[in-house]
């Protein structure tokens, strides 16, 4: 993640509530460690959804994108170690996954469930070696069931989901906000379980103000961008991986993230580029 000591100083200076990280913390040639420490030190409440990236080694990372089972269990030995290193570079910010996360604000009750952590997107459960030892979950339809479980133990109503990729079911156009873009027959890369556990929620009388999540970059690949909010069924769908995050335009360097606000009730989002 493009983060730097600017970051740092300035939202550790904001007035937010709460700061959600939809993950990968670590690139391809860096793990995430150095990232961790800095959102270590902010004073507001954060979580950190764990990412594809993060705690994973590169040649696992390609057996995963193969999707190759025998290969990527075999180098997914080292996982579980290096989730804990990335865990104590964080702390005390919690590296989520499979958790509820109740909060206080706005004078009410709202809940965070972290979902699936290390997703890749699409319909395969992605370092299910890691995923098994870790939360027990060794298929879609488990992972499903934890997320089920878990906004069962929630007494309250009002959730916001934060994942790695977002739901499937939200569009299979590559333009689309968890859409394919990285092969021409494009599809749905949204993450099925995590689909079912919205719908769940909402069943069984839950508000879901929001999903949080990002994954699939906004800039498409062979050019043009996809959508990165959606509205639907009263849900606000947000994909928050604008890659690059800094940019430079008219010679100033801006920083991307987005706000969130939600005064109780409905929630709205917005871009916010930061000079
Ligand atoms: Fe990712």
């Amino acid at each position: 993640m493009a983060w730097s000591r600017r970051d740092l100083c300035w939202f550790g200076q904001a007035d937010y509530d709460l700061l959600l990280f939809v993950g990968d913390l670590a690139s391809y040639f860096r793990d995430g460690r150095s990232v961790a420490r800095s959102l270590a030190r902010l004073p507001m409440p954060i979580l950190v959804m764990a990412g594809n990236h993060d705690g994973v080694s590169l040649p696992q990372l390609i057996a995963e994108a193969l999707c190759h089972d025998e290969w990527s269990h075999r180098l997914g030995c080292g996982q579980s170690r290096r989730c804990r290193a990335l865990e104590r570079a964080l702390a005390p910010v919690p590296l989520v996954g499979y958790s509820l996360h109740p909060f206080h604000l706005k004078q009410q009750s709202l809940a965070v469930l972290a979902a699936r952590p290390h997703s890749m997107g699409g319909p395969r459960l992605s370092f299910q070696r890691y995923l098994t030892e870790r939360f027990g979950v060794g298929s879609l339809d488990e992972s499903a069931q934890r997320l089920e479980s878990l906004i069962d133990q929630w007494d309250g109503e009002q959730l916001i989901v934060l994942a790695h990729n977002g739901p499937s079911g939200l569009g299979s156009s590559g333009t689309d906000i968890w859409g394919c873009d990285f092969r021409a027959s494009a599809g749905d890369f949204g993450d099925p379980d995590l689909a079912r556990a919205v719908t769940y929620a909402q069943n069984q009388g839950k508000q879901v103000i929001a999903v949080v999540a990002g994954h699939m970059h906004h800039t498409l690949r062979g050019g043009g961008q996809r959508s990165w909010r959606v509205e639907r069924d009263g849900v606000i769908y947000v994909n928050a991986a604008c890659v690059p995050r800094t940019v430079r335009r008219a010679g100033r360097r801006r920083r991307h993230h987005i706000l969130l606000r939600w005064d109780g009730n409905r929630a709205q989002v917005e871009p916010v580029w930061v000079e």
